[in-house]
């Protein structure tokens, strides 16, 4: 198939706010969940198909509140950008200063320091409400040039969130520390050879895993107006490196990799003086075409040796994914699980071709083995993130909870699955609406917020 336009299928946006609250449920929502699954995803006001990319569309936000056992509601709420307020004909949100641009919140929504925030990469996240209304954007004090990227990390034993930013001059990558209570606590600026693309991170106990992947940004393309101006170089050369958390620029380690790229880890941690990194490979992105996705993404593990200065990778599997996720209590320590959206091609997503579908997959990293469930005909996944189950100790003692799009049905479910019975599906929240393909999310229990 040709590729997606990405506004076609369930690319599409949606074209209403909504909030309903007579949810049809399939099963039992877990009795213990109190708080609301939160995910963002672009979702334009106004799209030409020649011009749109998938990346850059408005941020919508659609949430799902579970307590008590019960599906309380479903909004979706277009994240307050100055564009948005101006559709809206709202008056715009207090901004902060920060970040090249607005952003439109549309890559990643997370908890940090009692607030939510949602964040597009380059810009400032904007602090959403429980009920998913904008307040203002944040800049933890600042100074933020680049604003942050979606991806942070939190460190499960100090609450500090650590995040990354990226320029197109240098320093053009920062690596920054925001304090358990929301405060910018310091910046590390890190001069590169050419400006590249930068999505995401690794963290463990001691080290910064850092990406310098041959994705740059092309100024003649930029001149052109084209939205997002980058270009696979793999001439560039391709190297990853360690940074020893409280060290500076100079400490950083560089180690060379083959030309690839990435866009999102599931976990890294120390092994003695190594560090092992779980992450998603594309062969390249934004090559031919311009297309951000290679064909079959594949997961592997890059064990990372300072002192022989070489990454050995090995591949987990091979048959097409993305969305690593985990059990985040153990961000930066060793984890056995993680999970995965078998992703046979882009288009997929879209739910566009002759029988698109979509997997979930548990992969148990100890005992080499992976166990996937098909969502069936025209069922198409969203990213899942795993949810402990309140208190437990097991890695695996949880669920899995995310959107489905139904396409015979025209609209999306919030599925919950049991992540230790793996795929047994615990209970389908049947929403009166489509959830457009979108990025990332998370549960954010009322505890976040405390
Ligand atoms: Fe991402």
């Amino acid at each position: 198939m040709t590729a997606p336009t990405y506004l076609d299928g369930n690319f599409a946006p949606v074209a209403t706010e909504l909030t309903a609250t007579d949810l049809e449920v399939t099963g039992a929502v877990p009795p213990g969940l109190a708080g609301r699954y939160i995910r963002t995803g672009p979702n334009p006001f106004a799209a030409q198909a020649d011009t749109y990319h998938w990346f850059v569309g408005d941020g919508m936000v659609h949430g799902v509140d579970l307590h008590g056992g019960q599906a309380r509601w479903y909004r979706n709420r277009w994240v307050r950008s100055p564009e948005a307020s101006a559709h809206l004909e709202e008056s715009p949100v207090p901004h902060e200063d920060g970040g090249w641009y607005p952003g439109s919140g549309n890559t990643n929504v997370f908890a940090h320091a009692g607030r939510i925030l949602a964040v597009t990469e380059g810009s400032l996240p904007y602090e959403l409400t429980g009920d998913l209304d904008t307040v203002a954007t944040r800049n933890f004090g600042g100074p933020l040039p680049g604003g942050i990227n979606a991806h942070p990390k939190f460190d499960p034993n100090t609450g500090e969130m650590h995040v990354m930013s990226y320029g197109f001059d240098n320093p053009a990558m920062r690596y920054h520390v925001i304090d358990p209570s929301g405060d910018l606590a310091s910046t590390v600026d890190i001069d590169l050879p050419a400006p590249v693309m930068l999505h995401d991170m690794g963290l463990t106990a001691t080290r910064v895993v850092l990406f310098d992947l041959p994705v740059l940004f092309d100024l003649e393309l930029a001149l052109q107006g084209v939205s997002l101006p980058f270009r696979w170089r793999p001439d560039n050369g391709a190297r990853v490196g360690l940074l020893p958390r409280g060290g500076t620029a100079s400490d950083v380690l560089w180690i060379d990799v083959e030309p690839c790229f990435v866009y999102h880890p599931l976990n890294a941690f120390d092994a003695g003086d190594r560090v092992i990194i779980d992450l998603v490979v594309h062969d390249h992105a934004f090559a031919e075409g311009r297309e951000p996705l290679s064909e079959r993404p594949r997961l592997e593990r890059w064990t990372i040796d300072p002192k022989a200065r070489k990454v050995l990778t090995e591949t987990i599997d091979d048959r097409g994914t993305e969305f690593p996720r985990g059990d985040e209590r153990l961000t930066g320590r060793r984890h056995r699980y993680g999970y995965t959206i078998g992703l046979p091609s882009v288009g997929a997503l879209g739910a566009l071709g002759d029988d698109p579908r979509t997997a979930v997959r548990k992969h148990d990293l100890v005992g080499g083995t992976t166990v996937e469930v098909d969502l069936g005909p025209g069922r198409i996944a969203s990213e899942m993130v795993f949810v402990p189950d309140d208190g437990s100790a097991g890695e695996d003692d949880g669920w899995l909870m995310g959107y489905v799009y139904d396409a015979a049905r025209g609209a999306s479910d919030l599925v919950i699955i049991d992540a230790h019975d793996f795929g047994r599906p615990v209970a389908t929240v049947h929403l009166p609406v489509r959830v457009p393909q979108g990025f990332h999310g998370n549960w954010i229990p009322d505890s976040a917020l405390a």
